[in-house]
């Protein structure tokens, strides 16, 4: 199966079974709003969670969001430091971990162990009611060997998603925490978080892709990206300055929004507080929304987005990346 998802040159298919979402309130958090909200789908890279106490910060802020939340991990840099810890050298192609057999062991014992757990743990101690999975679990996330698996190895391509599980657990509360592994035949292959948060957000219609990382957004010419629109993210995935980690990334937003999420955003997670304001839409970084004059993804969307002024790129913002 190969992508038709705009702007992913490495891969990443979507093809989405159905789009939900959740009918029975969020008790973690239980307003009026947060009841009619479509949820926020929020990417956490690894080295977002640099620093002592981030995890913990970063559990905090979570639970003071209120909204229905689906959180996917990446975990890049402790995924090396175990690599060379076992004497194993990382390596990366256009963004995406160069993954043998024993570098898929580290990742899949890493992500879907020690980094999925820790964040499970950090989230129920700050009062959400978190529950760990992968990509594979439920048959969350379908996906098929990386169309450049000669070079990358086991690496996959998410080829669909069945939301199911997740409307189940929003529907009751609960804060899914999903790990970057799937499957094919049997087999384990490790898949870019990016990738995976992009076509949950897109099943889901989620109302905000949230990718927080260690960049302030995309970066270009030295300045941050304000807000671009969808045709113009994909344009910029050929922009010389995107490089390494934020080719992924860029190409995953784009395709989000492509899918059915309102917006996308690239954004640091920069401590205390800094959750929230991004989740309305208020703080720095780089917002990908739908090209001007097209429909929002999903018709829930318009209705319950708390900042609709800012869901959507006016026209003063076209073209403010180049
Ligand atoms: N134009 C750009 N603007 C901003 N960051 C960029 C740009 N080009 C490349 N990068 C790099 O992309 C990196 C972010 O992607 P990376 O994959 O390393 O992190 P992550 O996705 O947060 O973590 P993980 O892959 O573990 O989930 C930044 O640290 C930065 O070095
Ligand atoms: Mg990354």
């Amino acid at each position: 199966m190969r992508s038709a998802r705009p702007g992913h040159g490495h891969g990443g298919a979507a093809t989405v079974s159905r789009r939900v979402t959740p009918h029975e309130p969020h008790a973690a958090t239980g307003t009026p709003e947060a009841r009619a909200a479509t949820p926020v789908v929020v990417k956490l890279g690894g080295r977002a969670l640099d620093g002592a106490d981030a995890v913990d910060a970063f559990a905090r802020e979570l639970a003071a969001c209120g909204a229905p939340v689906v959180l996917v991990h990446g975990g890049g840099a402790e995924v090396s430091a175990w690599l060379e810890r076992a004497g194993l050298a990382p390596q990366f192609l256009d963004g995406l971990r160069v993954t043998d057999g024993p570098t898929l062991e580290v990742a899949a014992a890493v992500l879907a162990g020690l980094a999925n757990k820790r964040l499970v743990a950090a989230l129920r101690a700050a009062g959400l009611d978190a529950v760990g999975l992968a990509a594979l679990d439920g048959g969350l996330v379908a996906c098929v060997p990386h169309r450049d698996a000669d070079t990358l190895g086991h690496v996959g391509e998410v080829a669909g998603v069945d939301p199911a599980l997740l409307a189940t657990l929003l529907g009751a509360g609960r804060v899914p925490v999903v790990a970057s592994i799937g499957d094919h035949a049997g087999a384990l292959l490790n898949l870019n978080a990016d990738d995976v948060a992009s076509a949950l957000a897109g099943a889901l219609g989620a109302r905000l892709l949230l990718l927080l990382s260690d960049t302030p957004g995309l970066v270009l010419d030295g300045a941050v990206v304000g807000r671009v629109s969808l045709a113009r993210a994909t344009e910029l995935l050929g922009h010389p300055e995107v490089q390494g980690g934020m080719r992924p990334k860029l190409a995953a937003a784009a395709a989000a929004v492509a899918g059915g999420a309102a917006r996308a955003r690239i954004a640091r997670r920069g401590g205390p507080g800094s959750l929230a304001g991004e989740h309305h839409g208020g703080a720095d970084g780089t917002e990908i929304g739908p090209d001007p004059g097209t429909k929002p993804g999903a018709g829930e969307i318009a209705r319950t987005d708390p900042a609709p002024s800012a869901s959507r790129p006016g026209p003063r913002n076209e073209g403010d990346a180049s």
